[in-house]
C-alpha cells in the first residue's frame, strides 16, 4: 500500500507579507488556482494504486486543511495535528505509525506540500522507479540537478548504480556552507535532496531507533496518547514537545548507510524565497513577473504584486520585489531575498 505523507507544517517566512502565520505559503494560490497543497495532493492522487493521503499539519491549520481537502472531493484523509512544529523528521515518525495502523507493510511517499514541481508525467516515472527499492527496504530520495550553489537545499553525492536508474547514496550533506557548495556544484558528482523521500514506514521508524531513539519515543507517545476528532488526530501535546527539533535530513539521512537516489528530471522549485517564485513564474520580456495593477517603466528582472486594486508603478528598478498587501509592503533586492525571514523574526519579538 503505498500512502503519501503530505507535510504542510511550515511556516514559510520567507514569503512574507503574502505567507503569514495564519495562512502559511502552503495554503495559498501562488501560482494557478489551487492552492501549492492542493497541487501537492492532487498530484500524488494522481499514483498508481494510492491510498488516501495522511497530512501532518499545525493545529492552528486544521480548518485550512480539512477545508482545501474537501474541495478536491478527496475523502479518508488522515490529518494529524502538531500542537507545536518540532520540525520534519517527527512530524514523519508520527505520521509513519499512522501509516503502520492502517497497513503494517505501508510504504510511505512524503511530500512536502510547498513545492512546486513543472511535469507531473516525470514525477510518476520518478515514483515508480522508488517503489520496489522502498520495497526492498531503501530510504529513497528523489534527486534534482543543481544548476546554482544554492545552500538552502541538502546534497547527495551518488554511490553504486543500483537498479532502475538509480544509485546508493555516497554522502549527504544538509545545507552545506557556500564554498562547499560551489564545490560541490562544480564536481558534478551531486544532486539536490528534494526534500520527497519514500520508504517502508517501519523502516523509517527502524532508522529512528538506531539514530535518534530518544525522538522515536516522543514521538511514539505522542501518537499513542494521540485523541481522534472527526478526521483529526490530536497529538498528545507534552509527549510530543519533548521531541528534539531535528529534520528527517539530519536525523537521518545523513546518517543511515541504507539510502538511495532516484533522480528527477521535472521542473522543481520549492518555492522558499521570493526569488525562488520569481524563477519559477512566467516572466514577460523585460524578465518581470507582474501581477494585478502594477505599471513597470524601465523595470527589468523584477517580481511587482500588488492587492486589489492598489496601483503599484516603479520607474528604473532592476532585479526588485515589490509585494503590497492591505497592511504590509515589501521592497527588497532579489538576491537579498532569503532574508525576508530576518523580518519575521523582528516583527515576532517586536511582539
Ligand atoms: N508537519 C510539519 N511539521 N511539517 C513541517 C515542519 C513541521 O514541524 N517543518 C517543516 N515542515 C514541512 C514544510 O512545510 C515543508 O513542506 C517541508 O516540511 C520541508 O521543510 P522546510 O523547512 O521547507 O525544509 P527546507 O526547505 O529548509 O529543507 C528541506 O527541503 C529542501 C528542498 O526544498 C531539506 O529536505 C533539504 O535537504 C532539501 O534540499
Ligand atoms: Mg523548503
Amino acid at each position: 500500500m503505498l500512502i503519501p505523507l503530505i507535510l504542510s507544517g511550515g511556516s514559510g517566512t520567507r514569503l512574507w507579507p503574502i505567507s503569514r502565520k495564519n495562512l502559511p505559503k502552503q495554503f495559498l494560490s501562488l501560482t494557478g488556482n489551487e492552492t501549492l497543497f492542493q497541487q501537492t495532493t492532487q498530484r500524488s492522487m494522481g499514483l498508481e494504486e494510492v491510498a488516501a493521503p495522511i497530512v501532518v499539519a499545525s493545529d492552528g491549520h486544521r480548518f485550512l486543511a480539512a477545508e482545501q481537502l474537501q474541495e478536491l472531493k478527496i475523502e479518508g484523509a488522515s490529518i494529524l495535528l502538531e500542537p507545536m512544529a518540532r520540525n520534519t523528521a517527527p512530524a514523519i515518525a508520527v505520521g509513519a505509525m499512522q501509516a503502520m495502523a492502517r497497513n503494517t507493510d505501508a510504504i510511505i511517499l512524503v511530500l512536502p506540500a510547498d513545492h512546486l514541481i513543472g511535469d507531473n508525467e516525470s514525477f510518476r516515472t520518478a515514483v515508480a522507479k522508488a517503489l520496489p527499492l522502498a520495497e526492498m527496504g531503501w530510504l529513497v530520495t528523489f534527486g534534482i540537478r543543481p544548476d546554482r550553489p544554492e545552500t538552502g537545499f541538502g546534497y547527495i553525492r551518488r554511490g553504486e548504480p543500483l537498479e532502475n536508474a538509480a544509485f546508493q547514496v555516497a554522502q549527504f550533506v544538509e545545507k552545506p556552507k557556500l564554498d562547499v557548495a560551489t564545490h560541490y556544484l562544480a564536481s558534478g558528482e551531486y544532486d539536490w535532496n528534494s526534500g520527497m523521500f519514500m520508504f517502508r514506514a517501519s523502516r523509517y521508524l527502524e532508522e529512528l531507533g538506531l539514530h535518534a531513539p530518544a525522538m522515536l519515543q516522543a514521538a511514539q507517545a505522542a501518537f499513542d496518547k494521540a485523541i481522534a476528532d472527526l478526521d483529526f488526530v490530536r497529538l498528545d501535546a507534552e509527549a510530543f514537545s519533548s521531541a528534539p527539533n531535528v529534520s528527517i535530513d539530519y536525523a537521518v539521512m545523513e546518517k543511515t548507510t541504507r539510502a538511495a537516489l532516484v533522480p528527477v528530471s521535472c521542473e522543481w522549485s520549492d518555492i522558499g524565497s521570493w526569488d525562488a517564485l520569481w524563477l519559477a513564474a512566467d516572466k514577460d520580456v523585460n524578465g518581470n513577473h507582474l501581477e494585478g495593477d502594477v505599471i513597470a517603466m524601465d523595470t527589468k528582472g523584477s517580481l511587482i504584486r500588488s492587492h486589489d486594486r492598489h496601483l503599484v508603478a516603479t520607474v528604473g528598478l532592476e532585479d526588485i520585489i515589490v509585494v503590497t498587501t492591505p497592511d504590509a509592503t515589501l521592497v527588497a533586492r532579489r538576491d537579498a531575498s532569503q532574508d525576508v525571514k530576518k523580518i519575521v523574526e523582528e516583527l515576532k519579538s517586536a511582539g
